[in-house]
């Protein structure tokens, strides 16, 4: 390349970069700059969604601390594009599944095998039974987009929604806020829903992730996020030998469609204690029924933490061979374990490698799935004049520094 045209890019390149962190939401809470914290956010473009899905024009956001952590927000689904931490060694990788491009989420082979790549679930996540619920005597129906059931909000749920951001500092966070409406009626749910969702990283390697909606009708809300885990490196492989440890005694056993019973049954003697680490894939294949019906796991587990306002620990997962922890802390009642049974090669990740069954997991904080139709899981209802609200905090660390995280959950 001659002299003269790699000048021009390099030109064209640094002022991309200077109009990216000059952007006018950015500007607009400029004055909440504190003295340098190690914090920073900046914003480029991730391409456009094809014409088909209306052109829209995709950003980026990727928030640093000055401890190895950055993590990368796009405006379509809101999805951890990219979350990078260091290994026990200071080594960086991106440790969740996704793609370099805008083409990658949006690709055929995406969309037919919808694995849901770190994005925001809702209205609903996971599955309501029969694609229907009744409330106040009204039956809704709902986008019947898994065998006759409805899965994370329908055909076109939160994951595909292009979301607002406004990113912000604050004196020990840098963030950013999305804003998106469900319109009255999206997907077959009641009511106008306008959701917050506020992803915000500390100088400690947490990312938080601070959900709430209201409502003008009455209506069910489940809202989480999608990320897929592998602490090893996204594209490295199998996630058998990770460690995990979930704080439940009890689960909700499925039928075959991966619906509840509505049974919580105890998760004693089976593969499904997880009350102490086991590594995922010693059980994986046991005769099992429910094992046989999420093809491995992927289920919901009852955490034993009363649900309400407080953060409590729901899962550690960890890579003995990068040293990497993840904790997950939330104030949900329950969390789905599911250990990408569904990946079958289809789909190539962000650094061009092939992702096969059992290539990431995924811990998704939620209520339990199918509470609309359940009356014994607790409610999911919320009604006009409330206020929907949940955090899901993934804090990591290394294994020679554990307990790092546990110490500081309060936030
Ligand atoms: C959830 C479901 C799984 C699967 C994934 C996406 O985890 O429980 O059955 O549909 O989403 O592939």
């Amino acid at each position: 390349m001659p002299h003269y045209t790699r000048m021009l890019i390099l030109t064209l390149c640094t002022a991309l970069a200077v109009v990216g962190l000059t952007t006018p939401a950015l500007a607009k809470r400029a004055h909440h700059h504190h003295r340098s914290n190690g914090l920073s956010i900046s914003m480029s473009s991730f391409g456009n969604l094809p014409a088909s899905l209306g052109g829209t024009a995709i950003d980026r956001y990727t928030m640093r601390n000055s401890h190895g952590m950055s993590v990368s927000i796009i405006t379509y689904g809101g999805i951890i594009q990219s979350l990078r931490v260091p290994d026990r060694n200071g080594h960086e990788d991106n440790v969740t599944l996704g793609f370099k491009d805008i083409e990658g989420y949006t690709s055929d082979a995406y969309i037919k095998s919808n694995p849901y790549f770190g994005a925001l679930i809702g209205r609903y996540g996971n599955r309501i039974g029969g694609a229907m619920f009744t409330l106040d005597g009204v039956t809704y129906h709902l986008d019947a987009n898994n065998n006759g059931n409805t899965l994370h909000g329908g055909f076109k749920g939160f994951d595909k929604q292009v979301w607002t951001a406004d990113p912000f500092r604050t004196r020990n966070t840098v963030g950013l806020e999305l804003t998106y409406t469900s319109a009255d009626g999206e997907g077959g749910f009641p009511g106008t829903l306008p959701v917050t969702v506020v992803y915000s990283l500390g100088r400690d390697n947490q990312l938080r992730i601070d959900y709430k909606a209201t409502t003008d009708k009455p209506t069910v809300v489940n809202l989480t996020n999608h990320a897929y885990w592998n602490l090893g490196g996204e594209g490295s492989g199998t996630i058998e030998n990770h460690l995990l440890e979930l704080d439940a005694s009890h689960y909700t056993p499925v039928d075959s469609g991966l619906i509840p019973t509505g049974a919580i049954d105890p998760v004693a003697g089976t593969p499904f204690d997880f009350r102490s680490f086991h590594r995922i894939g010693d059980r994986i294949r046991e005769m099992n029924q429910q094992l046989v019906f999420g093809r491995g796991y992927d289920h919901n587990w009852v955490l034993d933490a009363p649900s309400g306002s407080r953060l409590h620990t729901a899962a550690r997962l960890l890579d003995p061979s990068s040293g990497r922890e993840l904790t997950i802390l939330t104030k949900e009642p329950g969390i789905q374990f599911y250990s990408g049974n569904f990946l079958d090669g289809t789909l190539y990740g962000t650094s061009g490698r092939q992702y096969r069954q059992g290539d990431g997991l995924a811990l998704e904080t939620q209520h339990f799935p199918d509470s609309p139709n359940k009356p014994n899981f607790p409610s999911t209802v919320l009604r006009p004049g409330q206020t929907y609200r949940t955090t899901t905090v993934y804090a990591f660390s290394t294994e020679r520094g554990r307990g790092h995280s546990e110490r500081r959950h309060g936030r």
